[in-house]
């Protein structure tokens, strides 16, 4: 399944998809990866793997749907099945939405539907929940809202500041993202109502959720 990247910063998830993506029994590949910022870290990440980059600066164009039909064009011309956001921190338009509606994921670093939006981390230890996570979903016009395909849950630690949670949760977003993205390019992610029924072996059933060991 050909893969088009949507990144603004630091690009660690698009670094996790290009790592798959690099073994040949990965049923997908990245055929562009589009940056809206022209100072994100994550352009480095991108041109050391030598995948197709395109910055596509939000700030010159003079509305969003502008701004949107140039992604979607880009999109397209590189012959883009699939959409994942990866730390993309544009909102996108209903248009664009609707135009990869079930044709696009992003990543998020809460247990939705809970802690959508910004400074997550902060806002999580702030209401004291126990447990926090990541997920991964099909994309909807509200923004973090849309079809889940697979979570991950970490435990919150006493001692957790928002940065030691980020990096536990991050490490593991860079293990889910991939295990979603395969999963739908393999046909096992399937959207029923508003909800994601996963077909395929018995362990497959098994990998919308996983819960890494303590510590990690
Ligand atoms: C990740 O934690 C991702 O889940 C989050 O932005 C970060 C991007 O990091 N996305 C959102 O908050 C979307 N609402 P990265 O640039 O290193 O992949």
């Amino acid at each position: 399944m050909k893969l088009g990247i949507l990144f603004s910063g630091r690009g660690s998830n698009l670094g996790a998809l290009i790592d798959a993506c690099a073994d040949p029994d990965y049923p997908a590949e990245i055929v562009i990866a589009i940056c809206n910022n022209p100072n994100a870290s994550g352009i480095a990440t991108a041109e050391k793997a030598g995948i197709p980059l395109q910055i596509i600066n939000h700030r010159e164009f003079e509305s969003r749907d502008t701004f949107d039909a140039a992604l979607d064009v880009t999109l397209k011309e590189a012959g883009v099945e699939l959409v994942c956001n990866a730390g993309f921190m544009r909102i996108l338009t209903d248009g664009f939405v609707s135009s990869w509606h079930n044709r696009q994921l992003n990543i998020h670093p809460s247990l939705l539907p809970a802690f959508k939006g910004l400074h997550v981390h902060e806002r999580v230890l702030t209401a004291g929940v126990r447990i926090s996570g990541a997920s991964v979903h099909f994309v909807r016009a509200e923004m973090d809202e849309g079809p889940i395909i697979a979570q991950v849950a970490i435990p919150v630690e006493l001692d957790d500041t928002p940065e030691s949670l980020a990096e536990r949760v991050l490490a593991c977003e860079h293990e889910l993202y991939p295990m979603a993205v395969r999963l739908v390019a393999e046909g096992k992610a399937r959207v029923q109502g508003e909800r994601v029924i996963i077909e395929g072996d018995p362990d497959m059933k098994a990998a919308p959720l996983f819960i890494p060991p303590l510590g990690k």
